[in-house]
């Protein structure tokens, strides 16, 4: 079987085994350019599909394992990766597979990201996960840490961000043709909050589906249709993140990465008061971040989702016919201003002052190829759990927000500590349940 070598396997295991991982790997990699590499997936249905697919399309992957805790989802990837291993607990397929696999793809739930993520990196292997990264602040921190310890090659899920869009907006930032900028308006029409106040009936859960597994580190659940499996999870505390953490991480991603931003100093959530159960229907964040070389002393941050998205052409300073698209972001700037519209091209504002401005050229990236390729020892990830860590706390510090509407919570970043309101920081861990503890978790 064609796969990164033996031999290789063999060095790259024992300079781990001594401590070397973290400085090794990469140099060790490109001693075999055109090796196969090995992808074991977990969780190959919806997204996960997507993600198998864009994987597999690189020359030189082989996909060795596949995991879905849903069997009618893990039977249509098997067909079409006939040769790869079936399984239905993560665990045991990192395990079992162990020197077979050389990387993992992780495409779960958000709150089973960081427990398979970690399996993987425990393990020794480079890691593609969707986004946001985490379900947690703490997991956020430690997936980040554990992935520099390991020295492997890790990418998050936010595939505009290789994309020549996402690559011509930060450009044109940048170059500080808008000047400083001030503020950064964000928002989405999607709504991915669920105002309920009680949990409908337990039922049966479907034959196909081994839900103890899917609820996995999670809270005890009992099982009810349309609210958990497949998607809605995200719309409930214990599971997702709602609609910031869905479309917020790759709207949030081209701003936090065009202003260098780093930890918030401020967040502030106006919304419905809690449930416990779901996110808010609809949450307007308000982020306070502190100045950096390409914005004024601070920069106002304002995310807007479910009905109060977009916000007024009127309060972005536009002519108020002005039609906004439904998911986006607008910078502004001390001389001008950009309006990016989710996947679409970005346009300057005052028109007029832009008449005669180019364009910067860019080229287009495959966000997985680019992994599959850092795995292989060629090139670099763009957004690494290092870069994809930070963008993901700072986005959870404004779900947590959602849980104190109203308040203001005060960021120590180098704590890591909400200092103002200690009921907060309760909400940046989730207690694992017993069996499912992940070394380094
Ligand atoms: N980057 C993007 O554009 C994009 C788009 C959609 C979704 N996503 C992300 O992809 C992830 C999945 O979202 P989705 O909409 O596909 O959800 P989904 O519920 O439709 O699919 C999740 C899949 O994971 C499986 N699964 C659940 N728990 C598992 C476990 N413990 N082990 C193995 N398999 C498990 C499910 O059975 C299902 O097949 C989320 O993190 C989401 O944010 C990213």
């Amino acid at each position: 079987m064609a796969h990164i070598d033996q031999s290789r396997r063999r060095l790259l295991k024992q300079t781990a085994s001594i401590g070397l991982f973290t400085i090794l790997p990469s140099g060790l990699l490109s001693a075999a350019p055109n090796s196969r590499l090995q992808t074991a997936h977990v969780g190959v249905g919806g997204m996960g599909a997507a993600d198998l697919r864009s994987v597999s399309s690189h020359a030189s992957v082989a996909v060795f394992g596949l995991c879905d805790v849903d069997q009618a989802r893990l039977k249509i990837a098997n067909e079409l990766h006939s040769a790869a291993k079936t399984y239905s607990d993560y665990r045991e397929m990192i395990s079992e597979l162990g020197d077979q696999i050389d990387a993992v793809v992780v495409s779960t739930p958000d709150h089973t990201h960081a427990p398979a993520a970690m399996t993987a990196l425990n393990a020794g292997k480079p890691v593609y996960c969707q986004k946001p990264l985490t379900h947690t602040v703490f997991e956020a921190r430690q997936l980040r840490k554990m992935a520099k310890k390991a020295g492997v090659p890790t990418q998050m899920g936010v595939q505009g961000h290789s994309g020549a869009i996402y690559r011509k907006a930060v450009k044109i930032v940048q170059s500080g043709v808008l000047g400083p900028v001030s503020e950064v308006h964000a928002w989405s029409f999607k709504n991915w909050g669920d105002d309920r106040t009680e949990l409908p009936s337990a039922e049966q859960a479907p034959a196909n589906l081994d839900w103890n597994r899917w609820l996995g580190s999670a809270v005890e659940r009992d099982f009810a249709p349309s609210i958990y499996h497949p998607r809605e999870w995200r719309k409930q505390v214990d599971f997702g993140t709602g609609t910031l953490g869905d479309m917020g991480i790759h709207i949030f991603d081209t701003p936090y990465t065009a202003l260098q931003l780093g930890s918030p100093l401020t967040v502030k959530t106006t919304c419905r008061n809690p449930t416990g159960i779901g996110h808010p229907e609809k949450n307007r964040v308000e982020y306070i971040f502190p100045g950096t070389k390409y914005t004024t002393t601070t920069l106002r941050w304002t995310w807007s989702d479910g009905d109060f998205a977009p916000p007024t052409p009127k309060r972005l300073g536009l002519p108020e016919d002005f039609e906004l698209p439904n998911q986006g972001s607008y910078f502004v700037g001390e001389r001008g201003s950009m309006l990016l519209p989710h996947i679409a091209e970005p346009r300057l504002f005052p028109a007029d002052a832009f008449v005669d401005y180019k364009m910067p050229s860019v080229e287009d990236g495959n966000h997985y190829h680019q992994w599959v390729d850092a795995c292989l020892g060629k090139g670099q990830t763009s957004a690494d759990f290092s870069y994809a860590g930070a963008l993901t706390e700072a986005l959870l510090l404004g779900v947590v927000a959602n849980r104190f509407p109203g308040v203001e919570l005060q960021w120590n970043a180098r704590s890591g500590k909400v200092t103002n309101v200690p009921a907060a920081n309760e909400l940046l861990r989730d207690n694992y349940r017993g069996g499912f503890a992940v070394d380094n978790l």
